[in-house]
């Protein structure tokens, strides 16, 4: 659950000319004091990020569709009504997801998927070729098309869709947000490019996340889309019994982070959605959209 509005009298957002969508905390306050652990976990961070288990990963994040994930699909199939038709599409750091590309099979000529680790490549490539041992994804597929659709949709439409995206993938590949271009290869750039949960899940080091939304943004054209999503409030996130570094992050330093990028201030859209449950170690989502000077 989030709400949305346009702040022009806030002083901040009238300075920086981007539309911000406060958070709306869900959660009681108690239930928020409770979290003795909350931005900050009991056991140390994970240095390396071979201990990053995709199985583990989308069990622990991807298995519902409670507030956090209804909020992502709803997002994005918002935010895909606003990108032209035939448009190149890259999904930088995708993990071993899919989900954020569902919306746009329809919308998009050709994507491209990269993350930084062989083994959510190798999750991706398992529902890429119909394996036993793929994710599930087809809840987040009725999900979205339930909203496109404004109805119900059939086994035969996720079925479609799930077909539709998979022609779409053409290609995967490793990337490095610290490199300048974060992508192998001669220098490219996509009509939109897609990054949930990466630039700040990938470091603790607050210069080094900035780096690395500059790097990312750099694959997006001129004139094109960028839409990120990253953790509000955290100062890590747990995979299992394995806990990664996070940089703690609000709305107005996302906003800064696009704008030192290269986004336009007054393209810049952000909505805000409150962490679904106590355990995390974070407050909440951000999902922000913004054009590319
Ligand atoms: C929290 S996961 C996010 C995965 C997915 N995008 C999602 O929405 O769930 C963080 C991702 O960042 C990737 N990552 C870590 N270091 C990276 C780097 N230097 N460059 C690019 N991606 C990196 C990891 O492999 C992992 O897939």
């Amino acid at each position: 659950m989030y709400k949305e509005w346009n702040v022009n009298t806030d002083s901040l957002s009238s300075t920086l000319g981007f539309t911000v969508t406060p958070a709306m905390w869900v959660n009681s306050s108690s239930a928020i004091k409770g979290r003795d652990t909350h931005g900050t976990s009991p056991l140390p961070r994970v240095q390396d990020w071979r201990e990053f288990n995709p199985k583990t990963y989308l069990h622990e994040y991807y298995s519902d569709l409670a507030m956090e994930n209804s909020a992502l699909v709803r997002f994005f199939v918002d935010t895909y009504k606003t990108i032209p038709n035939a448009s190149s599409l890259l999904d930088f750091g995708g993990g071993p997801t899919i989900y954020p590309l569902i919306g746009a099979a329809h919308k998009v000529k050709e994507i491209h998927f990269c993350d930084y680790l062989e083994t959510n490549l190798a999750e991706v490539r398992l529902w890429l070729e119909e394996k036993k041992l793929a994710f599930n994804w087809q809840p987040f597929v009725s999900a979205t098309l339930t909203l496109e659709l404004g109805r119900p949709c059939t086994p035969g439409d996720i079925a479609a869709r799930e077909k539709q995206l998979r022609k779409r993938i053409t290609w995967l590949g490793r990337c490095d947000a610290r490199l300048t271009p974060p992508l192998p290869g001669p220098a490219r750039n996509y009509d939109v490019v897609v990054s949930n949960f990466c630039a700040e899940s990938a470091t603790d080091d607050r210069q080094q996340w900035r780096t690395f939304m500059f790097n990312i943004a750099s694959l997006v054209r001129p004139g094109g889309k960028f839409i990120i999503s990253a953790l509000k409030g955290a100062h890590s996130y747990s995979v299992g019994r394995k806990i990664f570094p996070a940089v703690n992050l609000n709305e107005t330093d996302l906003a800064w982070g696009l704008i030192t990028a290269g986004c336009k201030p007054e393209s810049i859209n952000i909505r805000s959605v409150s962490a679904d449950r106590p355990s995390r170690f974070y407050q909440g989502l951000m999902l922000a959209s913004a054009e590319k000077s």
